[in-house]
């Protein structure tokens, strides 16, 4: 048997950077480990939500996300490697998902983390899942719900590009969690978005209800790409119908 060139170097690339084109494994349950800042973190996310209404029966799911996190501190301070540790104790069992969300602190001035930086972090942390046995998942950054003339101020646009590149550098899952949550909060408007708001004046985190709504547009628009996971989610035709719709939930 004879490897051409081409071939032989691919097979290297995916050896080194694990396969991104990890299948699920029909039949079994899955493990969800959420990584990402405060809009994914307990208080204020849509982690806990995703957690308590969307995971069918048998399969499960960890909510690591961190209040303040950029791509640089996840990793940094630790979280990164709970993550892949959890990876290899749910593998064999579980098709593991990661999700990986990030942008709205990197964005900041402080963050010291740079727009080329901040999209190589993604791609590393979506390939060590993958090679770690897992499949990973990057989200566009949850938009914020400040308003201005009537619409949504887009303000993670570039963080949202950044993220799709990484995802498509190598072909890993993506969804875009940043234009459908600004389309749906564009859709119902500024009164009826206040009513997610952790504070009255915080339009970025989300208070508990806010938490179950977004988990479930999480949830929405990783079944409607993954058909697959909708064998391990739990439905919630309600929620989903009004999002469809641009409605208030
Ligand atoms: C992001 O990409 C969209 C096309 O999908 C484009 O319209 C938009 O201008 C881009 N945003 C930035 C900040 O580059
Ligand atoms: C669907 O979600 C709504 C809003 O959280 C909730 O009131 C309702 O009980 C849920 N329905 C099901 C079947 O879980």
């Amino acid at each position: 048997m004879q490897f051409t060139v081409p071939l032989l170097v691919s097979y290297l690339i995916a050896q080194t950077h694990g396969s991104p084109l990890i299948s699920p494994r029909a039949g079994r349950p899955a493990y969800f480990l959420l990584t990402g800042d405060s809009t994914t973190a307990p208080k204020g996310g849509w982690g806990d939500g995703f957690l308590s209404t969307t995971i069918a029966a048998g399969s499960s799911a960890h909510n690591y996300g961190h209040s303040g996190a950029t791509t640089a501190s996840f990793r940094a301070g630790g979280d990164w490697n709970k993550v892949t540790k959890d990876i290899s104790t749910y593998k064999d069992k579980y098709n593991v998902y990661v999700t990986i969300q990030f942008g709205h602190n990197d964005q900041k001035e402080t963050s010291g983390v740079s727009l080329a930086q901040y999209t190589t972090n993604l791609e590393n942390f979506a390939s060590e899942a993958a090679a770690a046995g897992a499949i990973p998942i990057l989200l566009t950054p949850l938009t914020r719900r400040v308003f201005s003339n009537g619409k949504v101020v887009e303000s993670l646009s570039t963080q949202r590009n950044l993220t799709i590149t990484a995802a498509e550098s190598k072909n890993y899952r993506w969804i875009d969690l940043n234009m459908a949550s600004q389309n749906y909060v564009n859709a119902i408007g500024r009164t009826a978005a206040s009513k997610y708001n952790l504070a009255s004046d915080d339009w970025t985190h989300l208070n508990e209800y806010g938490g179950v709504v977004f988990a479930r547009l999480v949830s929405d628009l990783l079944v409607s790409k993954y058909p697959e996971i909708a064998k391990v989610t739990k439905a919630n035709t309600t929620l989903s119908a009004a999002l469809a719709a641009g409605k208030p939930a």
